[in-house]
């Protein structure tokens, strides 16, 4: 490797999201467009926005890009388009075209490695089936990579964060632990192993998940990313208008990141989502702290929460195991809305 892409930023991927408070202070002087073929806009905090064509046809539409998470330019690239493309399949789309989107310093990174984070970028979304056929530059420091994705879907198969209902399962396709991982990685503390198992997770496009979801006919997923799993699952749980109880001791989670959280591995985006969601929140009073801090790690490219007819649940495990996803699990349940939003237990 030429040169350490992580020696440019402080913090990357989906960790260098503005804080969820501040965006909701934002958000709120934006008005919303009115029209009958917005099928989901702003409104909700879903992954992406639904423009109805005609009766057969809706577009999804979404974009993300962040500083460096890794090293090497090729695999940061990689990284980022897989993260983009994750929102259409959040959403049950097929992603069809992106735009790239990237700042990059020209005066500080030699032109091959603007090459090799562009081509990683090629080469996930030819894996995804996406063509690039666009794009922006602008001279920017530090790095900054991702894409502008379209996606198709059919208008009546639409896959909300607002449809969790009462009774259904909640099912969570990858581990956590990529933020703590990162952090360790950049102080030296977190193993080869963790690193390379939390680059193949975020380098695993949610297509087979989202698969998945369309054989059941999944109504209300999510894919977690830089608000952790507490965070994103409290966004389903606003938009459903339904509570949610987790089970953290069935989250899957990377190697030595809850060991890691011990040694003071925490990254700053978690202490941020935790202020932004902990009033909605009941914490179980046995609650383990560092379960507790898993369920605010930052994931970049994380997996798909959703929330499943409990009977079909051990079935739907038995296909995401089969399809690679091995560290699917049943991580709790929906329920009627109570006090809290969400239950976060052991
Ligand atoms: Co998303
Ligand atoms: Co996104
Ligand atoms: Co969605």
């Amino acid at each position: 490797m030429k040169f350490d892409l992580l020696q440019m930023v402080e913090y990357g991927g989906c960790s260098a999201k503005i804080s969820p408070k501040q965006l909701e202070e934002i958000l709120k002087y934006l008005p919303l467009p009115m029209d009958p073929n917005i099928l989901v806009d702003i409104d909700t905090h879903d992954d992406a926005g639904v423009y109805k064509v005609n009766d057969d046809l809706a577009l999804v539409l979404t974009t993300d890009f962040f500083p460096p998470v890794c090293s090497d330019p090729y695999e940061f690239g990689q990284i980022a388009a897989a993260n983009s493309i994750s929102d259409v399949y959040a959403m049950g789309g097929d992603p069809v075209l992106a735009l790239n989107i990237m700042m990059f310093p020209a005066a500080k990174l030699p032109i091959e490695a603007y090459a090799d984070i562009l081509r990683g970028g090629f080469d996930m979304a030819t894996e995804a089936g996406v063509r690039i056929i666009g794009g922006h530059t602008i001279d920017d420091f530090p790095p900054k990579y991702g894409l502008a994705v379209v996606g198709y879907i059919h208008p009546d198969k639409i896959i909300t964060n607002s449809g969790a209902r009462p009774g259904d399962s909640l099912i969570l396709t990858k581990p956590l632990g990529i933020g703590v991982i990162l952090a360790g990685l950049r102080l030296g503390m977190s193993s080869v192993r963790d690193v390379t198992d939390a680059k193949c997770l975020m380098k695993l496009l949610n297509k087979s998940g989202a698969e998945v979801m369309k054989k059941y006919n999944i109504k209300g997923a999510t894919d977690i990313t830089g608000y952790g799993l507490a965070g994103h699952a409290l966004k389903m749980a606003r938009a459903s208008k339904v509570s949610m109880v987790i089970n953290m001791k069935k989250v899957p989670y990377i190697g030595d990141s809850y060991i890691l959280i011990d040694e003071g591995c925490i990254p700053g985006a978690s202490f941020r989502n935790l202020e932004y969601a902990e009033t909605d929140i009941d914490f179980a009073s046995d609650l383990d702290y560092n379960l507790k801090m898993l369920a605010f790690d930052a994931q970049t490219s994380g997996g798909l929460l959703f929330s499943a007819p409990t009977e079909k649940v051990s079935k739907i495990l038995e296909d995401l195991k089969s399809a690679g996803l091995s560290d699917s699990n049943v991580i709790g349940h929906v329920t009627e809305p109570l006090e809290k939003c969400i239950y976060l237990n052991n």
